[in-house]
């Protein structure tokens, strides 16, 4: 008898299709809207049509008269109960339902409770608000001057609008290299805010039944366990007495990881009316008021060395926040991880000073298909990277090898703390160079910049940690960052898994189980995969930051071995030897002196309950919490070539490849649709999507006829590429995150290529989203074209 063949089982490397998806395409999905529960109620929420203005009255009674109305909340009546504020999973806190002011535009400030929702939406324009205005702030530089109104006046202590000011690195060491420098390259770039625009909004439905006192709550979150924890602490209901199901979501991206008063007000519905009620975000409602991510002015400048050695980095970021400081981070890190900004690097000395404020704008920052704030990190050191190579003359791909972290350079410390473990960033950049057919492509540029042609090229290079904890450093409101696996094999050798992870589109179903399929040899079609159920999965942090994969997919290694280390004492008792003379091949034990003689995985897991040794615990099942030593950092090289029209501005696409090197890849398949979206999400933020702030804080562009989410029609073609593979160390079967690389190292690829078609007319910089009236505006005037708020309405 000879091993089973993995791919064949649909182990680790095996391109099988997702088993999710046959209920997706057949319309059989069991998303947060399709549930309905008897007796079930709908709620609407009324928000705020001014960015900033105090509330002078409320008056709900025309709402109360209409028929069918349940429930007219409002703040004070969620103050009654102590709900008017909650704590955000940053340490401040967030209005629940407005009592004193509005901070934004878009805020929640009263629900109704009715029949159905039509009529919750008619009786929440039957509320009166009496606002009285006031002056609005939509940019830091605003924020901080000079007799700024105070947004946060209902936080003692908070004298003006800064949340914090908070620097890392080594300050004197950078001072020293800059003195050493021939040349000092600078760049300044605002990140624009976005938005994630998830498929599906957010929503909820709560169901409080006052006869077991439990409370039931399916809801759209990314993070189930953390959202218990928050409703026992916030609610003060017992832990135990909360399930939240969060049944199959239509995309998160980071979007569905905050709490949101949506869902409290619904929770509190259901316990004062005791009957469920539901909540479902319109479209308006989600684009204006949750999960806008971003919003960070970049000012950098590099110290270098004539031959081209990066000598020393300066950062200094302004993160604007929105009214609430409720992104979810590791909390002591200020702006999540923007210091992992040059980590592919060897540079000798980095400081970077982060100042976070308040502003009149949604709460923000929320890490949008990213590890809290490495999209924007990335962006700007790799402009950063080819404002400096362009500085000194030298050849864009040169100086980045001349820069990175040498392969035999790992473990490499950057200077900001982080250790970086493994990687070939040289491979990959000359993997991708050669598909690009780079040399061949700057002949061509040259030769067309003489006819008037304006082609470029534009490279992003990139590592980033993926997969919070380890638990020494990352807590998110001192919750410990690790992640749990839970496997229980059946008599006949089927399998359930359940992890702390919660998938949103990425295949956990499919690659979990190849996971068990490569570590017990059970096929992968065998074990059923949950998620999502505080009552029945293990206790973990959910799915963000791409750590699934490096955490609770380490978890599911893990557990595997646990059942396989019991199993192997099964098989010693079935084959009648001593454990020490049974070998493991996939699938199967054996008798090291008699290979023929084996038991399958599957006779093991039949003797579990019906065969076991005398004193051994019955049963195949066990738990894992997966705690990772470090970090996974994979590394990505994005080649870009583009033509611009320099009569319109309009620019497009003439290549696209991609090198990635997440390590072993579990799914390859599933590995490039999750580096195609994320190239797709990159184009999209780079070239189309525009969402921003006029002066009295109207968010302008909040519909999708402006935030364009792009078809396969606009989108350019991609070339990827994965033949290079570097394994993580520490991890169990050597898995990089990948979920996000695309989407965080993308946009650089295509803004460089446009800044590099403009080349020669000192154009350093245009914001994204690169429309077509800006890149104009910079190659008809030869000037760098700034998005930041406020902009005029009309533009
Ligand atoms: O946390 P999230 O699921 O968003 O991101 P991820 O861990 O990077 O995984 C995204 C998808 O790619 C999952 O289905 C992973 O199992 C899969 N993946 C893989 O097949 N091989 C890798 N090395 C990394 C991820």
């Amino acid at each position: 008898m000879s091993a089973l063949d993995e791919i064949k089982i649909g182990g680790l490397g095996a391109s099988r299709k997702r088993v999710e998806d046959n209920r997706f395409i057949r319309g059989k999905g069991n998303y947060t809207d399709d549930i309905a529960l008897p007796g079930m109620l709908h709620m609407e929420i009324l928000r705020s049509p001014l960015a900033h203005a105090r509330i002078k009255s409320i008056d709900t009674s025309k709402a109360w008269d209409i028929p069918g109305v349940h429930l007219v909340l409002t703040g004070e009546m969620m103050a009654t109960r102590n709900l008017a504020w909650m704590p955000t999973l940053s340490y401040d806190t967030q209005a629940v339902l407005a009592t004193d002011k509005v901070r934004f535009q878009g805020q929640e400030v009263a629900c109704v409770i009715a029949d159905d929702p039509y009529i919750a939406k008619d009786a929440c324009e039957a509320i009166d608000v009496d606002y009285e205005p006031l002056p609005v702030i939509v940019n830091p530089r605003q924020a901080v001057a000079e007799g700024a109104p105070v947004i946060r006046d209902d936080k003692e202590n908070q004298a003006g609008n800064v949340i914090y000011d908070w620097e890392v690195g080594d300050k004197a060491g950078t001072d020293r290299a800059f003195e050493q420098a021939d040349l000092v390259s600078k760049l300044q770039l605002h990140y624009p805010r976005s938005h994630p625009s998830p498929i599906e909004c957010c929503g909820s439905i709560a169901d409080f039944n006052r006869a077991t006192s439990k409370l039931t709550v399916y809801m759209t979150t990314q993070a189930p366990h953390i959202i218990r924890a928050a409703v026992a602490l916030v609610a003060e209901l017992p832990e135990h007495m909360i399930r939240i199901i969060s049944p199959d979501i239509g995309g998160g991206f980071g979007n569905k990881v905050p709490v949101y008063p949506g869902y409290v007000c619904s929770i509190l519905a259901s316990i004062l009316l005791e009957r469920p009620v539901k909540w479902i975000e319109d479209k308006s409602g989600n684009l204006i008021s949750t999960g806008f991510a971003r919003d960070v002015y970049l000012d950098g400048e590099m110290a270098l060395r004539r031959d081209g050695k990066i000598l020393g980095v300066r950062i200094h970021t302004d993160a604007d926040h929105g009214a609430f400081f409720s992104d979810a981070q590791p909390s002591k890190f200020k702006i999540g991880l923007m210091h992992s900004a040059f980590a592919a690097y060897d540079i000798p000395a980095a400081h970077l000073t982060a100042r976070g404020t308040y502003s009149n704008k949604a709460p923000g920052g929320v890490a949008y298909r990213c590890s809290f704030r490495v999209t924007e990190a990335m962006f700007f050191q790799e402009r950063m990277i080819q404002a400096a190579a362009d500085d000194l003359g030298m050849d864009q791909a040169a100086f980045r090898r001349m820069n990175f972290v040498r392969d035999e350079d790992f473990p490499h410390r950057t200077p900001f703390g982080f250790l970086l473990d493994s990687g070939q960033y040289a491979k990959c950049l000359d993997v991708g160079l050669k598909a690009v057919g780079y040399e061949e492509f700057r002949r061509e540029q040259a030769e067309a910049r003489k006819r008037g042609r304006l082609l470029g090229l534009g490279i992003s290079t990139m590592t980033e940690p993926l997969g919070a904890g380890n638990s020494r450093e990352y807590d998110i409101l001192g919750i410990k960052m690790f992640d749990s696996a839970d496997l229980k094999v059946h008599m006949t050798g089927k399998a359930i898994l359940r992890t702390g992870a919660k998938t949103q589109g990425q295949g956990h179903e499919t690659t979990w189980a190849q996971i068990v399929a490569h570590e017990l040899g059970i096929p992968a079609e065998d074990v059923v995969v949950e998620e999502g159920d505080t009552d029945t999965a293990p206790f973990g942090m959910g799915t963000y930051a791409s750590r699934s994969t490096p955490v609770a997919g380490a978890a599911v290694a893990m557990v595997s071995r646990k059942i396989r280390a019991k199993a192997r004492k099964l098989a010693a008792h079935l084959l009648e030897v001593s454990e020490e003379d049974v070998e493991w091949e996939l699938g199967r034990f054996y008798v090291r002196s008699a290979p023929d003689r084996g038991v399958t995985i599957q006779e093991c897991a039949m003797a579990a309950y019906s065969n076991m040794p005398d004193g051994m615990e019955p049963g195949l099942e066990n738990t894992a919490y997966y705690d990772p030593p470090n970090l996974t950092w994979p590394f990505a090289c994005y080649i870009v070539t583009v033509e611009v029209d320099p009569q319109t501005g309009v620019w497009d696409v003439l290549k696209m490849v991609a090198v990635d090197d997440c390590g072993v890849r579990i799914n390859p398949m599933i590995v490039e649709g999750q580096i195609m979206g994320g190239l797709t999400e990159a184009y999209a933020m780079a070239s189309m999507q525009f969402i921003t702030f006029d002066a009295d804080g109207n968010c302008v562009g909040s519909n999708y006829m402006d935030y364009l989410l792009p078809s396969a029609w606009e989108t350019p073609g991609f070339e990827l590429h994965s033949e290079v593979v570097t394994p993580c160390p520490h991890h169990p079967i050597g898995a990089k995150g990948i979920g996000e690389c695309a989407a965080v190292g993308g946009p650089a690829a295509f803004v460089n290529a446009v800044i590099d078609a403009l080349g020669g007319t000192g154009v350093r910089n245009i914001d994204m989203p690169l429309l077509p009236d800006r890149v104009w505006e910079a190659a008809t005037y030869h000037r760098d074209v700034s998005g930041a708020p406020p902009v005029r309405a009309d533009d």
